[in-house]
């Protein structure tokens, strides 16, 4: 069976060492191309995209790090390894930060290499394959301009609508109803936005406090019922709350965003109504926590979608963004170091249980 060569690409100036490192990867049967110095190494890059760049820092025209920073630019999947001389560490560790895979440093040993370019290549596939992984750093750098460019317009929709409101004549139906719509759309996209951008900004370290759960309780509350104010109106509240619930240590808006994500999807899986009960204890068996429960008798979830709810995009709703539990699940877990799990049945509803530390750090 005939497979591919691999594409190699080895950039460097010094000949005898380019001469010989291509003579061990075309015995290893890797196809093989050389570039004496940066600016070869980007043409040729482009033109035939390599698998693999084995880069050497130190080049006569670009700095290796420019080549990087290119190669990157062409096709972010390409794998580099970075060449650098006796001593360089330091400055190759920083590569790897920049994007590089692995570094190795001259003089470098046949099986060093070979097992590097193996490994390298072996990380690139399994990247290539786990698309989600892959795409954050760009959502990272995309979903803040889409923020902004999406933005500005709607405030100016907004702004332009009241306007329109304040001037016509609203006992014409058709016209009420138009302006009725467009501001629920300039609404719709105001929270897509919002939630797009609370899935990439980056965690507010400092501000720790001791939280009362209670409070974000009851102001999460009163959120949604001005946010879903007609599935509110149908669906019944029952609070069931430990009196005496101890403080956690947590970020008071981050907090606020999960149970807003949480009371938010269970409201949305009661179109018709339903029940709502949030309960709250304290738990002192092997680790201390407290224990939020959000339980809703909705529409529930399809068995074979119980594991994908936390999978960023993962939605189920026409118009979702399939981001807010897997906000959730970062705040929890990464953040507060919590849990978050959900049970749930088709028809039937869901329970949302957040279990957050509690005692270490507070001090009382
Ligand atoms: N309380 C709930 N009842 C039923 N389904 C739920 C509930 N909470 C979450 N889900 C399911 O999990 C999916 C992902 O939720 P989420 O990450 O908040 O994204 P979105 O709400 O934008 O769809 C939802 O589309 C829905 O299918
Ligand atoms: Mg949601």
């Amino acid at each position: 069976m005939e497979t591919v060569k691999k594409k190699i690409l080895v950039v460097d100036d010094n000949q005898e060492f380019v001469g010989l490192i291509r003579k061990i990867l075309e015995r290893k049967d890797f196809n093989v191309s050389i570039a004496l110095d940066g600016k070869t190494a980007i043409e040729k890059a482009l033109s035939d995209v390599p698998e693999l760049v084995l880069l050497d820092l130190k080049l006569p025209d670009i700095p290796g790090e420019e080549v990087l920073k290119r190669i990157k630019e062409i096709d972010k999947d390409i794998a580099v390894i970075v060449i650098t001389g006796y001593g360089g560490e330091q400055v190759a560790v920083e590569m790897m930060r920049k994007g590089a895979i692995d570094f190795l440093s001259k003089p470098i040993e046949h099986e060093l290499l070979l097992s590097s370019i193996k490994n390298a290549l072996e990380i690139r596939e399994a990247q290539i394959e786990d698309k989600g992984f892959e795409r954050y750093p760009t959502l990272e750098r995309f979903f803040p301009f889409l923020a902004h460019e999406v933005r500005n317009p709607l405030h100016a929709i907004s702004g332009a609508l009241a306007i329109i409101q304040r001037r016509s004549d609203l006992k014409d139906d058709l016209l009420a109803q138009s302006i009725k719509i467009i501001n629920e759309e300039v609404q719709h996209l105001n929270e897509f936005v919002q939630e797009c951008l609370n899935f990439v900004r980056p965690p507010n370290i400092v501000r720790f406090n001791g939280v009362e759960i209670r409070e974000v309780i009851s102001v999460v509350m009163n959120l949604i019922s001005h946010m879903l104010e007609s599935e509110s109106k149908k669906i019944k509240v029952i609070m069931e709350m430990e009196p005496h619930l101890p403080k956690v240590y947590a970020n008071y808006e981050e907090i606020k965003q999960v149970f807003l994500n949480i009371v938010k999807n269970a409201f949305e899986s009661m179109p018709e109504g339903g029940e709502f009960t949030i309960k709250t204890c304290a738990k002192s068996d092997s680790s201390k926590h407290i224990e939020i429960n959000f339980i809703d008798n909705g529409i529930g979830v399809k068995k074979e979608n119980l594991d994908k709810l936390f999978n960023p995009f993962f939605t189920t709703k026409l118009r979702g963004t399939g981001l807010g539990l897997a906000v959730c699940r970062r705040i929890i877990v990464e953040r507060h170091h919590g849990k978050i799990y959900i049970e749930s049945e088709e028809k039937k509803g869901t329970v949302v249980r957040v279990e957050l530390p509690t005692g270490h750090r507070l001090g009382d």
